[in-house]
């Protein structure tokens, strides 16, 4: 008999679906497993303004299928001149559920992000005066902090102020890498939560090097070590309400990231929830999977919880070595490797 799984439709809390035909090659896999995403802006130009969000929710539901039911959360690129204004106009808006904090030059396409935390702070005053929640990529830049300490440095130097500053604004600290960020969460007010990737929980960075330079296993933050990793999984399993679902899936065309400068993002909306289960499953915690995927985030961001429901079974399949996007390819989270759980359409 086949083991199953039925769980209340999931969301993702993190998610970059990209535009045009790129967007087109990725969206379904996410519309199949989730009810709903929190969709990055961080696209060339990025989306600062409510005018330019609502046209990108357009083109996200233009890519849909008639009828299906899939509901991209939008949200708007901080950068030094947002007004708090648009924030006023952002919050107002049915559509729109967040700003994104990038510190400029952290990651992909965050050149317009943020130079100095000050430059915000009229804008978060507005997000906390109008309840609208706070996303951040929380890594510092300073070229003196090493690459593996950024995440570290940036809850010393920006997030504890910052919460100490804004009393009410509720912060998502987004794919959380490091033991520090899960006891720093933990630990934190009730305004604070995190999300945690599938990739972060699978791999340890010596994962990158595994007899040779691995490009799809470079991301943003980057992996950390095995006892990070760990502290990862017991923070997803634990039952803890402030970590939640956000894949990050972030693709990228396969020539970008076999690159003499590869860029970050790995690629996991294809098997994002299944990954979920075979971690929970290998940590003896397949029963919190429904609270992390489909629970916490909803009740975080003060949201409904969803009516339908989706299925996994216990049913081996090997994850494709490239998938198509847009006129190239991306080669997926899990190439080539077997999941052992599998996504049974409804
Ligand atoms: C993301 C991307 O490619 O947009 N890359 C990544 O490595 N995670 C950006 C981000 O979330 O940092
Ligand atoms: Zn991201």
């Amino acid at each position: 008999m086949t083991t199953t799984l039925a769980l209340r439709r999931p969301d993702d809390f993190h998610l970059h679906l990209r535009d045009g035909a790129r967007m087109a090659s990725v969206i379904q896999d996410s519309a199949r497993r989730f009810a709903r995403a929190i969709v990055m802006p961080n696209l060339n130009p990025p989306i600062t303004t409510v005018t330019a969000a609502l046209e990108y929710r357009s083109r996200i539901l233009a890519c849909l299928n008639e009828g299906q039911d899939f509901t991209p959360m939008m949200t708007l690129f901080l950068t030094d001149h947002t007004s708090p204004a648009e924030i006023h106009a952002a919050a107002a808006c049915e559509h729109i559920y967040a700003a994104k904090l990038y510190p400029a030059g952290s990651t992909t396409n965050s050149e317009h992000g943020v130079t100095a935390i000050e430059s915000v702070h009229t804008a978060l005053e507005a997000m906390q005066e109008a309840g609208l929640p706070l996303l951040v990529h929380g890594e510092v830049t300073d070229p003196h902090v090493d690459v593996f300490d950024r995440e570290a440095a940036f809850i010393d130097r920006v997030l504890t102020p910052l919460l100490q500053r804004f009393r009410k604004l509720r912060v998502v600290f987004e794919h959380i890498t490091t033991r520090e960020a899960v006891h720093f969460v933990r630990n934190g007010p009730d305004t604070l939560a995190a999300t945690i990737t599938p990739h972060h929980l699978l791999n340890g960075r010596s994962a990158m090097f595994d007899g040779g330079l691995r490009p799809h296993l470079y991301c943003l933050p980057v992996l950390k070590r095995e006892e990070d990793r760990q502290a990862l999984v017991q923070a997803a399993v634990g039952g803890h309400p402030r970590f939640f679902l956000g894949t990050d899936s972030a693709p990228h065309p396969r020539t970008a990231k076999e690159s003499a400068c590869g860029c970050a993002g790995i690629y996991s909306a294809h098997g994002a929830l299944e990954l979920y289960a075979q971690i929970f499953e290998s940590a003896g915690a397949l029963n919190q999977l429904e609270q992390f995927a489909a629970g916490n985030g909803a009740v975080f961001y003060g949201l409904p919880g969803n009516s339908g429901r989706v299925t996994l079974e216990k049913r081996d399949w090997r994850v494709p070595d490239t998938l198509p996007f847009g006129d190239g390819e991306v080669v997926p989270l899990f190439a080539g490797e077997v999941c052992h759980w599998s996504l049974t359409d409804a």
